[in-house]
């Protein structure tokens, strides 16, 4: 692991200009824009994990989809492994054929009429892929086990599957493209807490086996705790505050971050809730 950026956001801005209804058209109005995102600059170092927490509709998930490219800034440069991810000349440097992003709801990202053997195959059997049929299936039932599916699950269709699952099916695909950048936006979040866990194993797993780097959102800060190497907290589209994971959670500076926190039930009340389940369950 080096100390060198491996992702690199500066100044990254998006305003959205809502639209005109016909009676601020008439009138000669225009609406506010919206600054989702203003002027966010943050690192990410290779092997590593960055979450970024905050608020809903603070702009974090407009800036996954910022450094996945799926949507432009306004402002800014974005750049993975020192190639522009926006801008001219970014299609063929191939910055983003090394990024995947995994999202809340796999099920939405799956194609739902493709068998998961074609599903995880597909970015297999790309141009300059010189694998055949039989090679590919057996590579995609090596990356199922790696995931903790079945090779067989590989006849079978994503609705088929259980949400934690699915998030396994997705995880398979993004490693399949040898993408080495992955974002991942509230990958656990619709997932119950046991599974929850798991995932976030086999993501930490696969971190170390493969040198991945993840940018991680998440509003929930005990999922970050376990999973975060570095933080950002951002606020209202601003970043506010952003360091290592322990220095951000357990002495935050900003006010914002604070109170972030302090709206997280402890360890303690959560402990006391489940032996209270735990007495009652016992009682029946
Ligand atoms: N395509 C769009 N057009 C207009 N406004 C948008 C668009 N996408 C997002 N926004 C606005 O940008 C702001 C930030 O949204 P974003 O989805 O990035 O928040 P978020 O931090 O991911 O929230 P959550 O935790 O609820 O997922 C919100 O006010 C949202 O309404
Ligand atoms: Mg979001």
């Amino acid at each position: 692991m080096t100390g060198a950026p491996f992702l690199a956001v500066s100044g990254l801005t998006k305003v959205f200009a809502p639209r005109r209804t016909l009676p601020m058209r008439l009138a000669g109005q225009r609406p506010p824009a919206l600054t989702a995102v203003d002027a966010v600059s943050f690192t990410i170092r290779r092997g590593t994990t960055y979450a970024l927490v905050g608020e809903s509709g603070s702009g974090k998930s407009t800036i996954a989809r910022m450094v996945a490219g799926l949507l432009a800034p306004t402002k800014g440069q974005i750049s993975l492994g020192g190639a522009p991810v926006t801008g001219a000349g970014a299609q063929e440097n191939g910055a983003r054929r090394r990024m995947q992003m995994v999202f809340q709801d796999p099920y939405s990202s799956l194609n739902p009429r493709w068998k998961v053997d074609d599903i995880i195959g597909e970015p297999l059997r790309g141009p300059g892929q010189r694998k055949g049929r039989a090679e590919t299936l057996e590579t995609v039932g090596q990356l199922l086990e790696r995931v903790g599916l079945h090779p067989a699950d590989g006849t079978r269709f994503p609705h088929e599957f259980s949400g934690g699952q699915r998030q396994r099916i997705a995880i398979a695909r993004a490693i399949a493209t040898r993408a080495d950048f992955i974002i991942c936006d509230e990958p656990t979040s619709a997932l119950d807490v046991s599974v929850q866990a798991q995932i976030l194993n086999l993501m930490r797993d696969l971190q170390d086996e493969l040198g991945l780097t993840y940018f991680f959102i998440s509003h929930n800060l005990a999922v970050v705790r376990y999973m975060a190497d570095d933080i950002g907290v951002l606020s209202r589209g601003r970043l506010v505050e952003d360091g290592p994971a322990a220095q951000i959670l357990d002495a935050p500076t900003h006010a914002y971050t604070q109170s972030l926190i302090a709206a997280v039930p402890t360890v303690e009340a959560v402990e006391e809730a489940d032996t209270h389940r735990a007495v009652e369950e016992a009682g029946r």
